[in-house]
């Protein structure tokens, strides 16, 4: 950014009050202070969005969402920030060179448009006929092949040298296309492209159709545009066409995905041959409550369901399950039809039902004992069910399959929940890390708030945090003070455009920004704040020195970790 300079974009951003740009998408009703919509950003109806004139800022308290004019329009207009800012100094009139006032990525992602359009061509020229072949046997039509701009690597017709045209090699390296001798990464296979959740092109999985590879499918490795654990194949699909009461289909492969919607079910995404995690899980949130996990029928498949649903029911997520008979869902719908997968759909099973069949497999259920056992184990799983009804109907339905009665079931059940209430947590040392964990995470999110919000809180912290150890947290809590210094203030809009063009944080920030925590604070819970950071922060070096302590055998060097540790513990600390 430092061609269209600081000052040009802070006076753009002044011309237009963030209340005008907002209301060119949506309507705006005054309530307090502030002004509240219906947020564009997700299945809102209850007016979740706030635009304050005072900050000039806007942010959706459902889904989190924060920022100036330009990442309103940025968002709502799908393109970059960048882009945002030189949309609006157009029409005011600046001359702005457009090369420069581009994001970064915006080259990569036409590098990778680029070798989507040369691989479907690929597919399309008289080279493609047997990967033509090979998708239509697998039933995927041509449409699917479209919509999902399927293509095909050929390695008669290498991409390389037709970017090497226009682009240098590194680049193409360091986007996973081509390794060092110039050669492409991706021979003869299927191209299915990946994309971002802003939908953005920024990798492929590649599948062999013709010769046994040991490897079915290679993906593109980790690149500055491509983290796979932060997105999901087909989201940005699924998204857009997202109703407020929909699901979201978790599925394991591209494939299932690109059958599913050659049937109408466009609402499913995939993890790329990783198991969902956390940060999955978060991205979906923000725009559904409803998960339906359908992975593949296997018993990799049904671990695969075990070990999601804790990570969803912590999450509060809604969760179903489809369990297939088939291999996946590729090949149920194919086998099966379209007809059967919509009912499995529309019938998807309570995780309690799933978690009754799973805890039953392994048992005698002729057996009284294993009976009992298993009674039990069920009885502690609806501890964490919220749904009264569901734990009323489930124990209804035990009763009846074992000819109990259900008051026995139902008086185990109560006596359980009230243990399970006044019960102390076992002393885990798991646990405990975790719990100490969330208290420094939380110390170190409104320290940050708070820095935010007031010059006292930056100075105090310059003055006496250690180090914060989270690496962005840490990058944004330096980037606070360095602003303050230079300008003497912090206006959120204008430091937002500094975030979001010098650096990698403003993600953080957002995340920070939209904490609102109360709008006082004590003295007293700064300091507290500090305390815990920097208390966590020597704990975490002494663990470390102590873990080294342990493997060094020399003790001229033992000597000199204690005396590490001794000046570690001298740290200033407040305490
Ligand atoms: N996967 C991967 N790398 C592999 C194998 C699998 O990235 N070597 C990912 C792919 O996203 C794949 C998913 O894991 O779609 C599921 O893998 P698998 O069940 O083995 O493949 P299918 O989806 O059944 O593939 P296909 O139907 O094409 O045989
Ligand atoms: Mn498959």
């Amino acid at each position: 950014m430092a061609h269209i300079d600081e000052a040009t974009v802070q006076a753009i951003r002044r011309k237009h009050p963030i209340k005008e740009i907002v209301e060119r998408y949506i309507p705006l009703t005054k309530r307090g202070e502030d002004y509240w919509g219906l947020c564009p950003f997700h299945a809102d109806n209850n007016a979740s969005m706030s635009v304050s004139t005072r900050l000039d800022m806007f942010q959706c308290f459902a889904c989190k969402k924060a920022g100036n004019i330009f990442n309103f329009i940025a968002d709502m207009e799908n393109i970059t920030y960048g882009q945002a800012i030189q949309l609006l100094a157009s029409e005011d009139g600046y001359q702005v060179n457009t090369e420069r006032i581009e994001n970064k990525n915006t080259k990569y992602y036409e590098i990778m448009s680029l070798s989507i359009k040369y691989y479907q061509n690929n597919l399309n020229s008289i080279l493609g006929e047997n990967a033509i072949k090979y998708l239509e046997d697998r039933k995927i039509n041509r449409e699917a092949i479209k919509k999902f701009e399927i293509g095909l690597s050929i390695s008669k017709q290498p991409l390389t040298p037709f970017l090497l045209n226009q682009y240098d090699l590194n680049t193409l390296i360091d986007l996973g296309l081509t390794n060092t001798e110039q050669k492409d990464i991706f021979n003869d296979r299927i191209m299915i492209p990946i994309h971002d959740l802003y939908g953005n092109p920024i990798g492929f999985g590649g599948r062999i159709y013709q010769t046994k590879d040991s490897s079915k499918y290679i993906n593109t490795k980790a690149t500055k545009i491509f983290d796979k654990g932060n997105i999901l194949y087909n989201y940005h699909r699924a998204h857009s066409k997202l109703n407020k009461e929909d699901s979201i289909i978790i599925m394991e492969g591209y494939f299932d995905v690109i059958r599913a919607s050659t049937i109408g079910v466009n609402n499913c995404v995939a993890p790329m041959g990783t198991s969902l995690t956390k940060s999955h899980i978060q991205i979906l949130k923000k725009i559904t409550n409803h998960i339906i996990l359908c992975f593949d029928g296997d018993k990799a498949g049904e671990l695969a369901t075990i070990h999601a649903i804790p990570l969803l029911e912590e999450a509060m997520v809604d969760t179903k399950i489809i369990r297939l008979e088939e291999k996946d869902p590729d090949e149920f719908i194919i086998k099966r039809g379209a007809a059967a997968f919509l009912e499995k759909i529309k019938n998807p099973m309570n995780v309690i039902d799933f978690k009754m069949n799973i805890l039953s497999q392994e048992k005698n259920l002729n057996d009284t004992k294993e009976t009992s056992i298993y009674l039990d184990q069920i009885i502690h799983e609806l501890l964490k069910e919220k749904d009264e009804i569901l734990v009323e109907l489930t124990l209804k339905k035990l009763a009846t399959r074992f000819n109990m009665e259900y008051s026995t079931l139902n008086s185990r059940y109560l006596e359980y929940k009230k243990k399970s209430k006044i019960s102390i947590v076992p002393p885990i040392q798991k646990e405990i890390r975790r719990k100490n964990n969330t208290q420094y995470r939380q110390a170190t999110d409104n320290l940050l708030y708070y820095m935010i919000k007031s010059p006292d809180v930056v100075l105090k912290a310059e003055d006496t945090v250690s180090m914060i150890l989270d690496d962005k947290k840490r990058r944004l809590f330096n980037e606070i003070i360095a602003y303050y210094h230079k300008y003497g203030k912090l206006i959120v809009a204008d430091f937002i455009t500094y975030l979001e063009t010098e650096t990698n944080v403003a993600d953080t920030f957002q995340n920070i920004f939209t904490l609102n925590l109360k709008s006082t604070y004590t003295k007293e819970e700064i300091e507290d704040y500090i305390k815990c950071i920097n208390y966590y922060y020597k704990k975490n070096i002494i663990d470390k020195l102590n873990e080294d302590l342990k493997k060094e055998p020399d003790p001229m060097k033992q000597a000199s970790i204690i005396a590490e540790m001794m000046k570690i513990r001298g740290v200033k600390n407040n305490d």
